[in-house]
């Protein structure tokens, strides 16, 4: 796991109920920002990705004390960003007693030695990788999510084929697999745009992403916004895509806040198209898109035709 180190998230951890009403231990996962605002009670940084580890850390019973606090801190951090790819940043807040912090600068160093032969073998990894790319001519993916969908899109996208001025949106890239599909079957004109965004956690999607987008000739075609689609969609203008297709972060909360937001930017008439409907009946119904598209398709009943209701979902804006 790495990371840009400005986008890891933060651990703020703090004595036990030393600010929380419940008198449980004040631990907070957020995305980088500074130190005062993730410890910021209404921070939006903090609010959005809530307090996870307060009710998994529970009652009286796993209350924590300070020797025992840094290891399990970085088993909640790892557990609560698991989804987000990066390593967490663990930062101990004023109140914590001079020993945590001794044990905390110990915890670093045995963190950097034990972890230094993972990275060296990433940085060898990318490195092969990027040879392999520079000396293939080929389109190059590890996973394809398209194929069995691409008569269903051909079908659905039909009125939006060579089209001028077209503008797509896509939640989540991946290595371009459906960004590829795209261009090359909607976004063909040389007016008409694809915008992804993706925070590219991996340094390795990065570089598959943007090999695979020049080997379909459609550079010129793309923008690519790095980041998460709750940082970015908000700043995108109202009513200005023809296509949204929302296939980024599987959890309940991201796939309801992508659906809201993408509403607010499709146009009327515009189409937009959610991946994973049928993603693991058997997991939680948080971690999952499910729960979010049916809230979508409940509360905005009557402001849409529905086009498709199965594995994928597919709303057409009245
Ligand atoms: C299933 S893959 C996308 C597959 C891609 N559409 C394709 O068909 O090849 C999910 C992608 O969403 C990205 N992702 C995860 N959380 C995200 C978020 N909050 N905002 C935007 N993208 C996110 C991940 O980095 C990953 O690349």
């Amino acid at each position: 796991m790495t990371g840009d180190p400005d986008s890891r998230p933060i651990l703020l951890a703090g004595p036990p109920g030393k600010s929380d009403p419940s008198g449980r231990e004040h631990i907070v996962v957020a995305t980088r920002a500074t130190p005062a605002a993730a410890s910021n009670r209404s921070s939006p940084l903090r609010s959005r990705i809530g307090w996870p580890p307060l009710d998994a850390v529970g009652p009286d019973e796993t209350r924590l004390d300070q020797q025992e606090c840094i290891p399990v801190l970085w088993n909640m951090a790892a557990i609560f960003t698991q989804d987000l790819h990066c390593e967490p940043q663990l930062l101990l807040s004023e109140d914590c007693a001079p020993r945590t912090r001794r044990l905390s600068s110990m915890h670093r160093l045995l963190r950097f030695l034990t972890t230094l032969p993972a990275r060296v073998r990433k940085r060898l990894q990318i490195r092969r990788l990027t040879r392999r790319l520079t000396a293939s001519t080929g389109f190059y993916f590890t996973a394809d999510y398209v194929s069995p969908w691409e008569d269903t899109w051909e079908h659905l996208m039909e009125a939006y084929k060579g089209h001028p001025g077209v503008q797509i949106l896509e939640i989540g890239s991946y290595e371009g697999r459906s960004t590829v599909w795209f261009l090359t079957n909607v976004v063909t004109h040389p007016t008409a745009r694809i915008t992804c965004i993706d925070p590219f956690w991996h340094m390795g999607q990065r570089l598959i992403f943007d090999h695979n987008i020049a080997v379909s000739g459609g550079s010129n075609r793309t923008s690519t916004i790095v980041g998460t689609s709750a940082d970015v969609l908000h700043t995108l203008p109202e009513q200005s895509f023809d296509i949204v297709y929302v296939d980024g972060s599987h959890r309940a909360a991201d796939v309801l806040l992508d659906a809201l937001t993408s509403w607010r930017i499709l146009k009327r008439g515009g189409i937009l198209l959610f991946d994973d409907y049928g993603w693991h009946p058997e997991k939680p119904l948080s971690t999952r898109p499910r729960l979010a598209i049916d809230l979508f398709l409940e509360t905005f009943g009557g402001e849409y035709d529905l086009l498709l209701k199965d594995y994928q979902v597919a709303v057409r804006k009245r």
